[in-house]
């Protein structure tokens, strides 16, 4: 079986982008490959990181995960600062990465612009760090969203240069996405996101999800109630393909195009889908809450397993450099 390998940050609860767009798929793939699945906090600190939240949205993390259908015996949950190999990687990886590389992609070119008093170093080798996080366990298939597509290619030039110089030691991974690997947010306007402040979250509560859906964008051209619109301009749709059993669907989307249903009743029938889908996750979600030493417990040990591997791949790494303990000379 061939190693999948990814990675989310412990910035905020998950969100239906998150959902949809990469975590639903992780669910499926566990069964086909050997899963690792890393909660990132070393790349979270790159932007403004409170220490005194960390900990508890780490461990929100994880239980959200789980939640969602991440097997806890089939895929190992871990959490990157308690696995020291990925820092030790990174600058390894720093030193064949042409500065160059790391300018042009478009996240950092974005959060420098949006974080401007908080340019540090670590925003742009940020994907540096990923490829280490990959790498160190020799990932060949990466599930992630769209916006992540460039850091996935940059990991595999980065094998590449290593490889070239150092002989044959990384495979070279490739980006897996969903038929939906761009969801986009209430605003209808920007790819949904923690950081935008435009999401639906997993574990939301229920009123406030239905507050925000209520006021959410539709297709502009529904200025009344009798005016018809276009399904596909229209982002409640969006969400409807994700959850919404067929003839529902080809009903709205015909109820949409005549005026036979108005918005809000549209997002009605979408709202009850979600509540159907989200229910289950919402109680396993309270439910691992509930016992919090399970959960601290497995990521313990499969950190312990990390480390393992991790230790493997860079004796390896430091082989192929030279870079041996002076008694082996
Ligand atoms: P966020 O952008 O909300 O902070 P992360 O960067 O932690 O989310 O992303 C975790 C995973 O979810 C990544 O694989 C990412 O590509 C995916 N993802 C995030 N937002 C979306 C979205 N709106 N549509 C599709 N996939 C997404
Ligand atoms: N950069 C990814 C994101 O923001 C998170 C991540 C870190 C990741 N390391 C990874 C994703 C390794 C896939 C593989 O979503």
């Amino acid at each position: 079986m061939k190693v999948l390998f990814t990675g989310i940050q412990p910035t905020g609860d998950l969100h239906i982008g998150n959902y949809f767009g990469a975590v639903r798929n992780w669910v499926r793939l566990q069964h086909e490959y050997i899963s690792y699945i890393c909660v990132v906090d070393l790349h979270a600190l790159v932007i403004f990181n409170d220490p005194k939240t960390m900990p508890q949205r780490i461990f929100d993390m994880a239980v959200g995960l789980y939640a969602c259908g991440i097997d806890m015996e089939k895929t190992t949950l871990f959490v990157q600062s308690e696995v020291p190999g990925h820092a030790d990687l990174t600058w390894i990886f720093n030193t064949v990465t042409p500065l160059g590389e790391l300018e042009r992609m478009t996240q950092f070119k974005d959060k420098a612009q949006q974080h401007r008093k908080n340019v540090n170093a670590g925003l742009l080798d940020y994907p540096v760090l990923q490829a280490a996080d990959i790498l160190l366990y020799k990932g060949e298939v990466v599930p992630v969203g769209e916006d992540q597509v460039q850091h996935i290619e940059l990991t595999r030039e980065i094998a590449r240069y290593f490889n070239k110089r150092y002989g044959s030691t990384f495979p070279e991974c490739e980006a897996l996405l969903t038929e939906t690997p761009r969801i986009m947010g209430l605003d209808g306007d920007q790819k949904m996101s923690k950081s935008k402040g435009n999401t639906i979250g997993l574990i939301e509560d229920k009123e406030e999800i239905w507050k925000k859906l209520s006021v959410a964008k539709t297709d502009p051209a529904r200025i009344r109630r009798n005016d018809p619109g276009t399904p596909e301009k229209c982002n409640i749709y969006s969400y409807h393909k994700l959850i919404t059993p067929e003839t529902e669907l080809a009903e709205i989307h015909q109820g949409c195009s005549t005026a036979a249903i108005g918005c809000i009743d549209c997002k009605k029938i979408l709202f009850k889908n979600l509540m159907a889908e989200l229910d289950p996750i919402r109680n396993k979600y309270h439910a691992l809450t509930a016992k919090p030493k399970e959960v601290h417990e497995l990521l313990a040990e499969n950190a312990k397993k990390c480390t393992l591997q991790a230790k493997k791949t860079i004796l390896e790494v430091k082989e192929k450099m030279g870079l041996k303990p002076v008694w082996k000379i």
